[in-house]
């Protein structure tokens, strides 16, 4: 009989097969298995060791890892946060009666994206509506930045993915407009900053068709959406649509992030 990957043959003698294991210092004991008469009986078994075997599936891990950073570092690219945005979290936000309900269901929204177990779950969204400078966009920078280290996230302002689009049909461009719609299709949350800030002239045009592919095939694959605008539901269908309107109604908690508008408050303290 020969060895198979350095294991002994079976054996009928425990005693035999029992080794202690050169890297770690385990006494490995066989295991005993029962084969049916015709394939000899029921015979000791020689194993692995526990470390060996460990050590495979950390291999495995490390090779699963290193392709997921290098999936989410091409989705990165595609990101726009900008500098203001980079450092934005959940500690620097200074929350008040009027945005707590959005403070609360963006960390909701980071903690059910983290640790969601059915595709129901992972495929609820968020769409925070408000006027100007309420936070909306610094409430979905801190999401992007708490999720970005273990999902594929994509934080891009509506105007300007379009715009990027556009810009990849020129032949000096070195993307292409599928990179870019596969991209923020398929990455785990998609991130749209200013929602309604885009220019649409009537149901069929471009940038509602852009949109709509876009948005209705991450509804129908179950993936997050996370928007932020200053149109109200009903401003907002009139530039997008209804087809748009009606899936996101369907799959984004569409919640008020009011107040007063932070930045001129700031400028206000710093005259003062
Ligand atoms: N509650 C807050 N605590 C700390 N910083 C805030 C808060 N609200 C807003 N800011 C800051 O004020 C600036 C404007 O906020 P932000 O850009 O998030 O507003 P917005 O709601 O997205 O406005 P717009 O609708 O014009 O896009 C940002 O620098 C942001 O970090
Ligand atoms: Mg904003
Ligand atoms: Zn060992």
């Amino acid at each position: 009989m020969t060895l198979v990957n350095g294991l002994k043959p079976d054996s009928q003698s425990q005693h035999e097969l029992a080794y202690i294991c050169t890297e770690c210092g385990t006494v490995v004991e066989p295991l005993l298995v029962e084969f049916p008469p015709r394939f000899g009986g029921s015979r000791y078994v020689q194993r692995r060791c526990q470390c060996t075997l460990q050590k495979n599936i950390d291999a495995i891990e490390r090779a699963k890892n290193f392709e997921r950073n290098q999936r989410y570092e091409r989705y990165f690219s595609f990101s726009t946060l900008g500098k203001r945005f980079n450092s934005k979290s959940f500690e620097n936000f200074n929350a008040s009666a009027k945005t707590s309900a959005a403070v609360k269901k963006a960390k909701q929204f980071v903690n059910k994206t983290l640790n969601a177990t059915t595709d129901e779950e992972r495929a609820q969204g968020l769409i925070l509506i408000g006027p100007v400078g309420t936070g909306k966009s610094h409430l979905a920078a801190a999401t992007f930045n708490a999720l970005k280290e273990s999902k594929a996230c994509i934080f891009v302002n509506v105007p300007e993915l379009l715009e990027r689009i556009r810009a990849s049909y020129s032949s000096k461009s070195n993307e292409s407009e599928e990179d870019i719609i596969n991209a923020v299709k398929r990455c785990d949350v998609l991130i749209l900053d200013d929602f309604g800030a885009e220019r649409h002239k009537g149901d069929d045009d471009w940038a509602t068709e852009k949109l709509f592919t876009i948005i209705d095939f991450r509804y129908r694959n179950m993936r997050p959406i996370f928007g932020t605008t200053n149109c109200t539901p009903d401003s907002l269908e009139d530039k997008i649509g209804p087809r748009i309107m009606s899936r996101l109604r369907e799959i984004c908690d569409l919640t008020p992030c009011l107040g007063e508008d932070y930045r001129s408050r700031q400028a206000f303290e710093r005259r003062a």
